[in-house]
């Protein structure tokens, strides 16, 4: 970690930038891929750490504009093999302003352009880029790959470190670069829960598409929670998704080889533990505080789960 510090940013360029969306979305999320070749970041990174971007400027108060962290979406030998070219999956911040502070003009509703996300989705093919890291200690695969299962969930721009997993686990590195020879499929189980508001926002669905075509033991599910389900059902989030279809992940979350991983908005770690422990999965996964073991979990507040309630080490939580 921290091989690069934010108050030392290295310069990367920019080596390809592209909407990676999977049809016409009202969200513009892009895969922009940073060569570091030749600074220290260079095959310094594992997949499922993010990195720092500083953008240019300053800001209101006139100071330097803060790091913003992006998750690495490449795996550890990075997009070419050689671990030159990381990359993310960056989601433009768009908003209508709202009051910040008493100071602010409560009727201004004009928009409200994120800094650095818009600044890295405006980056264009040998743009430069100030980038640090890498961050993240805990949001790793494990040194033996086969020696466990996996539950990936994942909601918007939280898929990123589940590509570079997935490709780690399932594509491996390209022909004619180092690690390629070596390496050797998984062979464990894995389920990728990928969450968004409508189809037309799924991130790298192609690709995970493909690999599951590939992969008997790698299985994709979708879950939209805001179009009507191919069954008729209402829309959902991946912990109904999760409870719906039960009969199918039970035997994995009962199986102590199991580790989740949770990615994406924050509070989307609520209904999952809330879900795991209702149907008496939490064991391995969770501890909990004597103050919510009595409470029946879908009473737990959402203040009391990000208290109250911890992932173990077989519970991995990289949520923003
Ligand atoms: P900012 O300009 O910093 O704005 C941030 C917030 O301030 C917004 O919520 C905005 O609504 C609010 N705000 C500020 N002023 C106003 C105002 N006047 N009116 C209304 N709202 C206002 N993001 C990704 O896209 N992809 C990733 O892979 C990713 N990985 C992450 C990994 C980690 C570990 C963490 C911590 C974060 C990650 N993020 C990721 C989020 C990312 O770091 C940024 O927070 C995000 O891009 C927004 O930054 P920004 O500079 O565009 O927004
Ligand atoms: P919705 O927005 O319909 O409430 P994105 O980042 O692209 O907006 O996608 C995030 C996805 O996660 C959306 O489908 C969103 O649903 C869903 N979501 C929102 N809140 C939660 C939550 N607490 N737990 C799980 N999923 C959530």
């Amino acid at each position: 970690m921290h091989v690069v510090l934010p108050t030392a940013p290295v310069t990367g360029r920019v080596s390809q930038s592209r909407l990676c969306t999977k049809g016409k979305s009202a969200s513009f999320v892009r895969h922009v891929c940073v060569d570091v070749s030749g600074t220290p970041l260079e095959g310094s990174w594992q997949a499922g750490q993010s990195f720092g971007v500083v953008p240019p400027g300053t800001d209101a108060n006139g100071k330097p504009h803060k790091v913003r962290l992006y998750s690495i979406a490449s795996p550890g030998y990075g997009e070419d093999g050689h671990g030159r070219i990381l990359s993310t999956t960056c989601k433009r911040l768009l908003a209508e302003h709202e009051p910040q502070s008493d100071k602010d003009d409560p009727t201004d509703h004009r928009l409200f352009t994120g800094v650095c996300s818009n600044h890295v989705c405006d980056l264009r093919e040998g743009d430069p880029i100030a980038v640090a890291g890498p961050n993240g200690k805990r949001f790793l695969l494990p040194a033996d790959r086969n020696a466990h299962d996996y539950l990936f969930l994942a909601t918007g721009t939280g898929i990123a470190p589940f590509r570079g997993f997935i490709h780690e686990l399932f594509v491996g590195p390209p022909a004619g670069t180092p690690l390629h020879a070596a390496w050797r499929p998984c062979t464990s189980n894995v389920h990728l829960l990928m969450g968004t508001p409508y189809t037309s926002d799924l991130i790298y669905d192609d690709f995970f598409r493909q690999v599951a075509k590939e992969r008997p033991n790698f299985s994709y599910h979708t879950v939209i929670s805001r179009e009507t389900r191919p069954d008729g059902g209402k829309g959902e989030y991946i912990h109904h998704y999760l409870d719906r279809a039960l009969p199918q992940f039970d035997g994995l979350l009962r199986n102590e080889r199991t580790l989740i991983y949770i990615c994406g908005l924050a509070g989307m770690q609520v209904g999952v533990f809330q879900t795991l422990a209702k149907r008496g999965l939490a064991d391995g996964f969770l501890d909990l505080h004597e103050e919510v073991k009595g409470v029946p979990p879908a009473d737990w507040t959402p203040e009391q789960v990000k208290r109250r309630v911890h992932a173990t080490r077989r519970c991995m939580l990289e949520v923003y």
